[in-house]
């Protein structure tokens, strides 16, 4: 969603940096850039609608500006368009922001009043408008952001710059990501580290309610009452290299060649290292809930499962969406596990904050390093998966299900596991290399409008996953449903020729799903099955199918969401979308 860039100092050209530090920003997901600099002690502001190219041709790269700031718009307030994209300007403030202001109307009103006027529908440019209000009556930055911080409701990340003095950034974040990256004689401010890595390491996080004032020399930093405070400088350990496509088409299809080697390096890490005691123990809790959304949530089905069948012990899935606005009955013997790739989705944090409010104890399953909720929960497991920049999750989504897995077998006989988990990765590619048959699925189904999914049990988890996958990227209508509901409303949508997908990793239910199979064939449907080696099945009963590997189930439900992010892929490709950057769609989702 929207992404912040700002740079102060001598040694790059602010232009030139913001530029680079957007396109960094770019697989967040947006629908229009903009940028504003000092140019001989003048901010001038340059915004576009679409592409970062279409700016960069309104842009002349030869000013030499030593200040600016940028941003990536994901629309929330008001249509795509040049006059809504930031830096929004009113009086003398300029700025870019990140996050929803909840009571924009009210503020807009009483500004009107004062005769303010406005020329955008969003609730960003009330931001700049207050801000611009309030320092005009207290002539002080530090008093007037304290007074904007009272005033408004909502979550924000915000750059600004103020005509009065061009030399500093102010920046004030409360539930929206926001860092300050360290340089010699210059200083750098994203919405997330990756965008910063090819300059520097060294990074500052604020905390919500806390603003800091930023030049090329100095930082300082404010706490929510306006206190200066101590500036803890942290180091990114993480790989800056993986934000690179390499030899491959797209980003989503590098990330899926990565997963033989982030089941590797989980392995290694938890299994082999014997470090399983370091993961929680859930037998420790009364009560389990797990809170994501989108694939997160997907990831939390399926570990339902394995946590329910290995350790014994129930497990809620809540969308963390829905979990803020229903009756929970969570308390401090209870833990709340909180999945996220990003570490930033908007209502997982809400969640986890709730669930602290509880006294539960909170647990986060996050990929990004010293994100939002890495930072908020009570423990943090990272799933090692690397930067994941297709909007489209994948290795992430694996990892997420592995370790899953291995929290829920830490007191079981682990020889075999070691051995069945350590030829994983194996399997797993040459899953990802059946590439012709996925090609061959995938122009069977191209062209059709609804595409179904059903399974039953974990498989159903799978299938909610492949489905999700394929509608986002390909824009093809797809609906996962639990085999056995069918018969209870859905089967009236298939038609002669319909395609559905049918997954069956468990010989338990096989006979059942396959019966729910025969049912959709016999009104005309086309059958893609993903099965498990060792389960039999007539062929008269489908039309393709893949075969996924023997091994140990819960490891066959593993890899069958291979070959169902990969149809998916190879079906947006075919269709010609935009395949790591899907319409309307954003890497972190951080407004709720
Ligand atoms: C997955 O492909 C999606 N783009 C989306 O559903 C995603 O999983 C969801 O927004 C949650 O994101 P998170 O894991 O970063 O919290």
């Amino acid at each position: 969603m929207c992404g912040i860039i700002g740079y102060v100092g001598k040694k790059k050209s602010a232009l030139s940096f913001i530029v680079e530090g957007l396109k960094c920003l770019e697989y967040r997901g947006y629908d229009s850039a903009g940028i504003a600099y000092v140019d001989d002690e003048n901010i001038k502001i340059v915004k576009s609608e679409g592409q970062i190219s279409n700016l960069e041709t309104k842009l002349n790269m030869n000013v030499e500006s030593s200040i600016g700031i940028g941003h990536t718009r994901w629309a929330t307030h008001g249509i795509p368009n040049e006059i809504n994209s930031h830096p929004h300007r009113s009086g003398s403030i300029t700025l870019v922001h990140n996050g929803i202001i909840e009571n924009y109307m009210e503020i807009k009103d009483e500004l009107g009043k004062e005769g303010k006027k406005f020329l955008s529908d969003t609730d960003s440019e009330v931001a700049a408008c207050l801000i611009d209000s309030l320092f005009e009556k207290t002539k002080d930055m530090k008093e007037a952001i304290l007074l904007f911080k009272k005033k408004v409701k909502g979550s924000y990340a915000i750059a600004l710059m103020v005509d009065e003095d061009t030399s500093k950034i102010y920046v004030i974040k409360n539930l929206s990501p926001l860092i300050i990256g360290l340089g010699s004689d210059e200083n750098f401010i994203a919405s997330d580290v990756p965008a910063i890595l090819k300059w520097t390491k060294q990074y500052v996080t604020l905390s919500d309610g806390e603003f800091a004032i930023v030049d090329d020399k100095n930082i300082d930093l404010y706490d929510i009452d306006g206190v200066e405070k101590e500036v803890l400088v942290k180091t990114f350990s993480g790989d800056a290299s993986s934000i690179d496509k390499g030899e491959y088409e797209h980003f989503m299809l590098k990330e899926i060649h990565e997963e033989p080697e982030v089941i590797k390096t989980l392995i290694s890490e938890y299994l082999m290292e014997d470090n399983l005691s370091s993961l929680p123990n859930l037998r420790n809790y009364k009560n389990v809930t797990i809170v994501a959304c989108g694939s997160a949530y997907h990831a939390g089905l399926v570990g339902k499962h394995f946590i329910e069948n290995n350790l014994d012990i129930p497990v809620s899935v809540e969308l963390a969406s829905e979990f803020k606005y229903k009756k929970l009955f969570i308390n401090d013997e209870d833990v709340v596990i909180a999945i996220s790739q990003s570490g930033e989705t908007a209502d997982t944090l809400a969640a986890v904050k709730i669930a602290k409010s509880l006294k539960a104890h909170t647990i986060g399953i996050v990929n990004v390093k010293e994100s939002s909720i890495a930072r908020e929960v009570d423990e943090v497991i990272y799933t090692l998966a690397g930067s994941e920049i297709a909007v489209a999750t994948t290795k992430a989504y694996l990892s997420q299900i592995v370790l899953l897995l291995l929290i829920s077998i830490q007191d079981m006989n682990l020889v075999e596991w070691k051995k069945e988990l350590s030829s994983l990765p194996v399997k797993i590619e040459k899953l990802i290399n059946e590439e012709n048959l996925y090609k061959k699925i995938a122009s069977e189904v191209k062209d059709r409008d609804d595409i179904f999914f059903i399974g039953r049990q974990i498989d159903y988890a799978i299938c909610l996953e492949g489905s999700l996958k394929l509608k986002e990227i390909s824009y093809i209508h797809s609906e996962a449903y639990a085999a056995g509901e069918l018969k209870h409303g859905t089967i009236s949508l298939i038609s002669q020729d319909t395609p559905v997908f049918a997954v069956i990793t468990d010989e338990i239910i096989a006979e059942k799903t396959i019966s729910n199979i025969k049912e959709v064939k016999s009104r005309g449907a086309r059958i893609f099955l993903v099965i498990s080696e060792d389960i039999y099945i007539p062929e008269e009963v489908y039309d393709f199918v893949v075969v996924i590997p023997n091994a140990l189930k819960s490891i066959v439900s593993i890899m069958s969401v291979i070959p169902l992010q990969m149809i998916s892929y190879e079906v947006a490709k075919l269709r010609g979308c935009s395949i790591d950057k899907p319409r309307n769609l954003a890497k972190s989702v951080t407004v709720e």
